[in-house]
């Protein structure tokens, strides 16, 4: 489709000159006369280019202007302004038009300025495509599911992605929290300014004040230079406090001061450092109990859950395994170049009712190490490793209850990660039950 241009000017010459040029330049022209149908056009049409000229006796072309960016604000306009109006012409820049040029215009600029003009729109609708992909890859489009309460998580992320309320995610291990937390920076007015994760439960308490607060140089034995901490690192974007319920009591105050005084006090340091962050934390700990406890500040808990969004486990949202699990297999399958194409039944039904203590974090475990075993093009489920089917485990291998029991017990406190409180739930028992258990395997 060739590109449309739409001239508009008072004097008839000038319009026949312009329209022969650009014709003879491959252009589609449309030229009308005076301002009024000139607007009239603008609205009447989709348009690539408009070219106006800037004093008419009508309507002149700051009208056109308006019109085009109210109507056409694909459309890129340029003025023609006699030597005399160049400031209305920097006026019409500022409002939005693309460029102007002085008459008597030169017939070879006009190519030029066109040009640039569709240039200019080219890639920035190359730049929106690649900030749409982006977003689909690391936005709210990588959190999948179809499940109602996946669904009702989305609309709290969309709901509140463009305030700076503080945001809490809850949700076991694997449930997608940090996915969450990267999907509210994205979707949000600060998507391009930094998103800066801390882990708070792996910076060693001795270090977690200066690296979150920053700190002067000579402030503790090591500072052998200012550093301006985390806080100061996000600013203007976001700051992702992981495993919130880690953060020592100490800093909890310390982090209610910030969050209370939208500054920072580096450590050495007497004055405050004004900032602005938005705060999204996340735990998979149960910090009601913590409060209780007296291990979790109420003051706190409530500064950063004004919005808490709870991430579903994957077992209370079962519907979702196998889109799930086929989007992991077709990632799996591309790396590995192999052609994998789904699951045979019998995996399909373990992994439907396998309670997932780990979540999609360990979905993906289990279907990415199927796909490297797998043989054929369905995934079976002798591939997922679950040594408990019996589908898939060998006729001769007939264990004792006693034997099972220990071997699920491992199986599951493998899949914990070795978190007793985890895997104690999962089995159905208490911790101390487990703990009795897990000295005689
Ligand atoms: N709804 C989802 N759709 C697609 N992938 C998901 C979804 N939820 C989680 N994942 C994937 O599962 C893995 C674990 O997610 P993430 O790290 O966000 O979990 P988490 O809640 O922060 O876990 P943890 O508490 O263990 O840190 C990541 O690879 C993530 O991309
Ligand atoms: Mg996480």
């Amino acid at each position: 489709m060739s590109v449309r241009i739409l001239v508009i000017d008072d004097d008839a010459d000038m319009l026949a000159m312009l329209c022969r040029h650009l014709e003879q330049e491959g252009f589609a022209v449309t030229t009308v006369r005076g301002g009024a149908a000139g607007v009239a056009a603008v609205r009447a049409e989709e348009w690539d280019v408009i070219l106006t000229d800037l004093v008419m006796d009508d309507i002149g072309g700051m009208e056109v202007l308006a019109a085009a960016r109210e109507h056409r604000p694909a459309a890129r306009v340029l003025l023609m302004t006699a030597f005399g109006s160049l400031e209305t012409a920097i006026e019409a820049m500022r409002e939005g038009a693309y460029d102007y040029l002085t008459k008597p215009v030169k017939l070879g600029e006009v190519t030029v300025a066109i040009t640039r003009a569709l240039e200019d729109r080219r890639l920035r609708r190359e730049n929106e495509r690649l900030r749409a992909r982006v977003e689909a890859e690391h936005g709210i489009g990588r959190i999948l599911g179809e499940s109602k309460v996946v669904e009702a998580v989305l609309e709290q992320i969309r709901a509140v992605a463009d305030s700076d309320a503080p945001v809490l995610l809850l949700g076991e291990s694997g449930t997608g929290k940090e996915l969450a937390a990267r999907a509210l920076h994205l979707a949000g007015p600060r998507r391009a300014e930094p998103f800066v994760p801390v882990n708070c439960g792996a910076i060693p308490e001795s270090l977690l004040e200066a690296e979150l607060f920053g700190h002067e140089k000579g402030a503790f034995t090591g500072a052998d230079r200012r550093r301006p901490g985390l806080f100061l690192t996000a600013n203007h974007g976001t700051l992702f406090l992981d495993e919130i319920g880690d953060l020592p009591v100490t800093l909890q105050v310390k982090l209610l001061r910030a969050v209370q005084e939208h500054a920072v006090r580096p450590v050495g340091s007497a004055g405050l450092v004004p900032l602005d962050v938005r705060l999204i934390s996340a735990t998979h700990r149960d910090l009601a109990q913590m409060i209780h406890d007296g291990q979790f500040r109420e003051d706190l808990y409530y500064r950063l859950a004004v919005v808490p969004i709870r991430l579903p486990a994957l077992r209370e949202r079962p519907d979702d395994i196998p889109l799930l699990a086929h989007h992991v297999l077709d990632g799996a399958a591309r790396r590995l170049g192999k052609a994998l194409t789904g699951f045979d039944e019998a995996a399909m039904t373990w992994m439907t009712g396998h309670r997932w203590p780990g979540n999609v974090r360990e979905l993906e475990n289990v279907v990415e190490r199927a796909a490297v075993l797998a043989k054929g093009p369905l995934v079976t489920v002798a591939d997922l490793g679950t040594e408990f089917s019996l589908a898939g485990g060998m006729p001769s291998l007939r264990p004792t209850l006693d034997e099972l029991e220990s071997q699920y017990i491992r199986r599951v406190l493998d899949e914990s990660r070795g978190d007793k409180p985890t895997a104690a739930r999962v089995l159905g028992v208490s911790v101390r039950t487990l703990q009795r258990r897990v000295k005689v395997l």
